[in-house]
């Protein structure tokens, strides 16, 4: 359905990514053949969304074996500890990208290499697999996620979930799309989620293209709405969830996860596997990235403040456990007690 991909591998050896900076207005791709230069998108954004950061970190691990100028194994698996390290730097609080690398880390330290060329199709392979895996995952979600999702309901989403924070589908957005593809007349309220407006420009941008009726609203409007319309859902992904079930999310979902309770609207937060967090006991011990300060100081090009006005720009917040009315999932719905019922998952 979407005419777009978010990411993919390009043979013989380019990462190719659409640049989420400039769309709604322009729909660019851009080739990385440095995991470097992935590392770097991962921090501008180019790419963002927790499944998709993993995804770009696996591809970009892959970008070495095939590219690495030396012959000798010693120097590859080298260059790739060191590329997984600068990869692993780029975002703090999505768990997918340490857990992408660590994956494919594993397997190489697992396996006795007979040649550069072995690796690389080692490498390859299993990014391959995690992007696969990925689009599979988001629709078993997704799937799972219709027995909350009835016809005719009304939901909000905060940020951007969906096609382009994944390989595809996505995990909130993803469970909206399978919803209106399976003919439910339904409704979504799109928080623009400032500071850079993932709401307004991306969930927008998928909605239009899925034939998702939809509205865009200014982030404090989710309490008015929530007291004076019939909101059925609020329905968000993670960045991380923590074995207690904190979550981190889009700087926002607290807000929306507190008025939502206060107006008795259920709070689902939608999260594959490879997002919970087991050796976090909880939010608190999870890095909120701070980002620079020029998202808020400006729309765009243009400056919204005065010269020189202090700023506070965390991209992630932590909606505390009591808030989630349960966790949609790849392998089904997870309702508390969260600290039992997660571990479960992993049994
Ligand atoms: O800063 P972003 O745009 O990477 O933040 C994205 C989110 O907070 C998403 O809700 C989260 O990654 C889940 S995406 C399936």
């Amino acid at each position: 359905m979407p005419t777009f991909h978010t990411i993919k591998w390009v043979d013989p050896g380019l990462v190719s990514m659409i640049d989420q900076r400039v769309l709604p207005h322009q729909v660019v791709y851009n080739e990385y053949r440095d995991p470097a230069a992935v590392a770097q998108a991962i921090k501008d954004m180019v790419v963002r969304g927790a499944p998709a950061i993993g995804a770009a970190a696996a591809f970009g691990l892959a970008l070495v074996p095939v590219h690495d100028t030396s012959d000798k194994m010693e120097t590859v698996l080298a260059d790739l500890k060191q590329a997984s390290e600068i990869l692993r730097q780029a975002r703090p609080t999505a768990v997918n990208l340490s857990w992408a690398i660590d994956r494919i880390l594993a397997l190489v330290e697992e396996r006795n290499f007979k040649s550069v060329a072995q690796l690389r199709d080692v490498v390859l392979g299993e990014a391959q697999k995690i992007a696969l895996e990925d689009v599979e995952i988001n629709y078993s979600l997704g799937s799972h996620a219709q027995s909350l999702i009835l016809d005719g309901a009304v939901i909000f989403h905060h940020c951007n979930t969906g096609a382009l924070a994944a390989v595809d589908y996505g995990t909130a957005l993803g469970a909206i799309r399978i919803a209106h593809e399976k003919g439910k007349k339904i409704f979504v309220y799109l928080d623009e989620t400032r500071p850079r407006l993932q709401g307004a420009r991306l969930s927008a941008w998928e909605l239009l293209q899925y034939g998702v009726p939809f509205k865009v609203v200014a982030d404090g409007a989710s309490g008015h709405y929530m007291r004076t319309e019939k909101i059925d859902l609020c329905i968000v992904g993670t960045d991380r969830v923590a074995a207690n079930g904190d979550v981190a999310n889009k700087i926002g979902t607290y807000n929306l996860a507190v008025v939502a309770h206060e107006n008795k609207v259920p709070f689902y937060v939608a999260v594959p596997k490879s997002t919970i967090d087991m050796a976090a006991p909880s939010g608190d011990v999870i890095e909120i990235e701070e980002r620079p300060a020029h998202e808020v100081t400006h729309v765009g090009n243009l400056q919204i403040t005065p010269d020189n006005t202090p700023v506070g720009n965390p991209a992630f917040d932590i909606t505390p456990a009591k808030y989630v009315t349960a966790f949609i999932t790849e392998d089904g719905i997870v309702y508390p007690p969260y600290q039992e019922n997660l571990a479960k998952l992993f049994q």
